[in-house]
């Protein structure tokens, strides 16, 4: 039997910094995650100053605690990959730093890793290896994109959000109704004993084939019925510039009348607003599938630890007779794990960057 390859990844583009190590691109030895949710919670959000000095002290400690976990020495290690794009800068060039001394000091490759592609791969760790060509829905805080995949590190974008992001709706909308960030989780406990029929929310974009989503119609409607203006609907998405988890401070204040709200209501407007975005995510994600003929459906991205989506992905895949991806809790939410698994992707086809691998803000296709 040949040796595994064992890459070390190491992501810190939003706000966890994480280092894993990972065999032949599936297998996980070690994930080691420091999150800084408690550092953003009282702002609502991922404050980028915040974050990046939380990365700066996290970052060696993480790197120790990883390889102490999978008990590998660094002459063992294949190469070092790092999330480079996109994300917070400031954030960003924390790991990209960290990964390319690592990368000098042991003679390793660096391979650079597109953070959102990465979470494309999440759903094999652990896992079976997917079959290809694959339609993959990302949805997380910064991100909600649909992608024919050819193969791990071969994607195609299909449609993407034109406002905000599924998870930046689901904190938004936790903000609107006085609960706790990160607001996914938190709608989702409020709305189990809610009734998800209660409120007709706008589903948006859903006319034509459009593979586009728009969140940001969900959340004026959703702060009208907290406000109590009778009769508001969705607003008309509007087109913006720049990736959306940079506009994530620009967040709704809570919902003025919120506090006129039973605990009943609460519950029951959270699962109607938790029922808009996942039948929104199923519809285009079905369109997707049938589009691309997929052998398999993929999800990731942290939104994808959202049990009702699982749920309802979990009944598409049925539906349509199509192998269902699901990634483990663990490899939903922002990890290096899956970085360090599309390391090995690149790897394998020769994919090798220089010390000179730049960090990169913005999202590409
Ligand atoms: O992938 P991720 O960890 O970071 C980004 O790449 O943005 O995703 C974080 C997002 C947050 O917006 C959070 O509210 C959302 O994922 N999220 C959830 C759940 N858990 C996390 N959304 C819905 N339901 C959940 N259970
Ligand atoms: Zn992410």
């Amino acid at each position: 039997m040949t040796d595994p390859t064992v890459i070390l990844g190491i992501e810190s583009s939003c706000d966890e910094t994480s280092c894993a190590l990972v065999a032949d691109g599936r297998r996980v030895l070690a994930n080691v995650v420091a999150s800084q949710i408690d550092m953003h919670a009282r702002f609502g959000g991922v404050v980028p100053e915040i974050a990046s000095r939380a990365h700066v002290e996290a970052v060696n400690s993480v790197i120790e605690r990883a390889l102490a976990q999978a008990g590998v020495a660094p002459r063992s290690l294949a190469a070092v990959a790092v999330t480079n794009e996109p994300g917070l800068i400031g954030s960003l060039l924390v790991g990209l730093m960290a990964a390319k001394t690592l990368a000098w000091t042991w003679g390793l490759p660096l391979i650079g890793v597109n953070h959102v592609y990465a979470h494309a791969v999440a759903a094999a760790l652990d896992g079976e290896p997917v079959e290809y060509p694959a339609v993959a829905l990302i949805c997380s805080g910064g991100h909600t994109a649909l992608y024919r995949c050819e193969g791990p590190t071969r994607m195609t974008l299909l449609g993407t959000t034109i406002d905000d992001a599924a998870g930046e709706a689901f904190d938004k909308a936790a903000k609107i109704l006085g609960l706790s960030y990160p607001g996914g989780p938190a709608i989702q406990k409020a709305a189990e004993h809610g009734d998800g029929a209660r409120v007709p929310f706008p589903r948006s974009l859903l006319r034509g084939a459009s593979l586009d989503f728009s969140f940001s119609g969900l959340k004026t409607a959703l702060l009208y019925h907290v406000n109590g203006v009778p009769g508001a609907r969705a607003a008309r998405p509007r087109r913006q510039a720049g990736p959306a988890r940079l506009r994530r401070k620009t967040q709704p204040h809570a919902g003025e009348g919120v506090e006129r709200f039973t605990g009943q209501e609460i519950a029951d407007v959270a699962a109607s607003f938790q029922a808009a975005v996942v039948d929104t995510l199923r519809i285009k994600l079905r369109r997707a599938a049938e589009l691309v003929s997929a052998k398999s459906i993929i999800l990731g991205g942290g939104v994808a630890a959202n049990a009702a989506l699982r749920a309802a992905v979990t009944g598409l895949a049925e539906k349509l007779r199509i192998p269902l991806r699901l990634p483990k809790f663990a490899y939903c939410l922002d990890n290096a794990a899956m970085v360090a698994a599309m390391g090995y992707y690149h790897l394998q086809e020769g994919k090798v960057d220089t010390l000179e691998l730049e960090a990169n803000p913005t999202v590409r296709g």
